[in-house]
């Protein structure tokens, strides 16, 4: 069965966008865990936009269930890892101006710091995920590095529609049987949401989806009531 690991990354974002307290990452990470999820990720970006340093010392101490930060190859982030020990590491490209995660690792044309990055996660026991393209040479500088995953980047297939989308599809069932054969397990995340994972979750060989942005947007509505009728019973008392 496949597994769900789930982003509260947009839990921090809106309580950054207050300088607050409240929403609490680390609240968000026990509600996952208690309705099953099999993971939590978090994503340290070196701007420090969403997530911050002790969200994700906080989160390693709450859950029970396994951690995976994301990360690029920046040396504090990786010190910052090393100290915190999470299950999984994986390892993204990172822009400052982009407003998420645009496109995969570069594993292949980057090798020797991907490699580096790898080698110091692996020092502490740390597994190691790269995040990238559909895409054979990747799958190899993936595997030649030595990382125990791949996150398979589905934001092409989630932005496309009709051929161009079924296209995505064909690549990206392609390199999960091409990652699976040379022994790596295959992740697969971005953009995913209630109407396009269902075909993701049908390609063989999927071992977990990361999936952060839908469901907490679906969060905002499912929760949405309950909170209005909590309010109006405080004002209306
Ligand atoms: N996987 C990786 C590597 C990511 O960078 C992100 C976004 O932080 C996700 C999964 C989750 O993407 P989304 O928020 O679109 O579900």
């Amino acid at each position: 069965m496949i597994k769900l690991g789930v982003n509260i990354d947009h839990v921090a974002t809106l309580r950054q966008a207050r300088m607050g307290i409240e929403p609490e990452p680390v609240m968000a990470a026990k509600i996952a865990e208690k309705a099953g999820a099999d993971g939590i990720t978090i994503h340290l970006r070196e701007d420090r936009r969403h997530i911050q340093d002790k969200d994700v010392y906080d989160i390693k101490k709450v859950i029970s269930i396994p951690l995976n930060l994301e990360m690029a190859c920046s040396d504090d982030i990786i010190n910052i890892a090393r100290d915190v020990i999470p299950n999984t590491c994986t390892i993204v490209p990172e822009k400052r101006q982009e407003i998420t995660t645009e496109g995969g690792l570069d594993a292949a044309g980057q090798y020797d710091l991907v490699a580096d990055t790898v080698k110091r996660l692996h020092e502490k026991n740390i597994k190691v995920s790269l995040f990238i393209e559909p895409d054979k040479l990747q799958i190899d500088a993936a595997k030649k590095m030595g990382a125990e995953y791949i996150e398979i980047h589905t934001g092409l297939y989630a932005n496309t529609e009709g051929a161009e989308q079924q296209q995505e599809l064909i690549r990206i069932k392609e390199a999960a049987a091409y990652a699976h054969s040379i022994g790596l397990i295959v992740n697969a995340g971005h953009g995913l949401n209630y109407t396009n994972t269902q075909n993701i979750a049908a390609v063989p060989y999927m071992y977990e989806f990361n999936i952060g942005h839908s469901i907490i947007s679906r969060a905002v509505f499912t929760g949405l009531d309950e909170a209005v009728k909590e309010m109006i019973k405080i004002v209306k008392k």
